[in-house]
């Protein structure tokens, strides 16, 4: 699609497009230009993972999910398009990610990388949950994204066993590789997060250092306390527990709400 019609669908961005915030608006764009990157990844493993896989039943949940998330690559890749458009190119971060699933796929098991993408699953379903809690105290320049955003989290929600049911059924790790496993993840997203938001930033402030450096200073400032008190380290941990089951992380009756 041309950047006209685009624009047309989707409307032109101003800078502070999320919650009238600036910084807030940068995360949610670092967001959602690593998210078709880590789906390509996951609808991959799933997609070698299901074809030995005899269970029906898992297989049609396993179809249903490569849908699902090629169908949020789609949509995130035309938003990307239109933040491209002032962005000039894709945010720093990006390429380190992208590099890292390589080598996950060209060097990793098939049963490492699902548990590595259900991993990754659990830690968008975590970060889904705590979007749909506080959803209704985010404001939207942009239908197009707050349609986009909320419909991908309920959708996280909704499919976020199927990795794991999956990656049972090969042969699983135990609890101390699941540890590193969900520390190499959260480590990598902290990375990703802490290069690609001041990048985007940069470009936004017409690559004015200094102010970069003061909004991001005055947002973690403050945002801090209240970001930390909110991370969900126990639910990201709880991956580790013998007993975990994606299943157990939210009631479903809470997330499909009447729109
Ligand atoms: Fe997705
Ligand atoms: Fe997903």
């Amino acid at each position: 699609m041309n950047p006209q019609a685009l624009n047309a669908e989707i409307g032109a961005l101003p800078p502070n497009w999320c919650n009238e915030n600036i910084v807030t608006s940068s995360v949610m764009e670092a967001v959602s230009f690593v998210t078709p990157v880590l789906e390509g990844f996951f609808i991959r493993t799933v997609a070698e993972g299901m074809s030995q896989q005899q269970d029906a039943t898992l297989a049609q949940r396993c179809q249903e999910f490569i849908q699902e998330e090629s169908n949020h690559s789609r949509a995130h890749k035309k938003f990307n398009n239109v933040l491209l458009a002032y962005l000039g190119k894709s945010p720093r971060g990006l390429a380190l990610v992208s590099a890292l699933l390589d080598g996950a796929r060209r060097h990793l098991s098939m049963s490492k990388r699902l548990g590595l993408a259900a991993a990754l699953e659990h830690l968008a379903a975590v970060m889904s949950k705590l979007y749909v809690h506080q959803q209704d105290s985010l404001m939207f320049a942009s239908a197009y994204a707050e349609a986009l955003f909320d419909m991908h989290a309920r959708e996280e929600l909704g499919h976020r066993s199927v990795v794991f049911d999956l990656w049972q059924t090969n042969e699983t790790s135990g609890r101390f590789n699941r540890f590193l496993t969900i520390s190499m993840v959260l480590l990598a997203g902290a990375a990703y997060v802490g290069i690609a938001v001041p990048w985007i930033l940069y470009q936004k402030t017409g690559k004015r250092f200094a102010k970069t450096v003061i909004l991001l200073g005055s947002f973690v400032i403050k945002n801090l306390v209240s970001t930390l008190a909110q991370t969900p380290m126990v639910e990201l941990f709880s991956f580790t527990r013998g007993d975990f089951h994606p299943a157990l992380l939210i009631d479903d009756s809470k997330v499909n709400r009447a729109q």
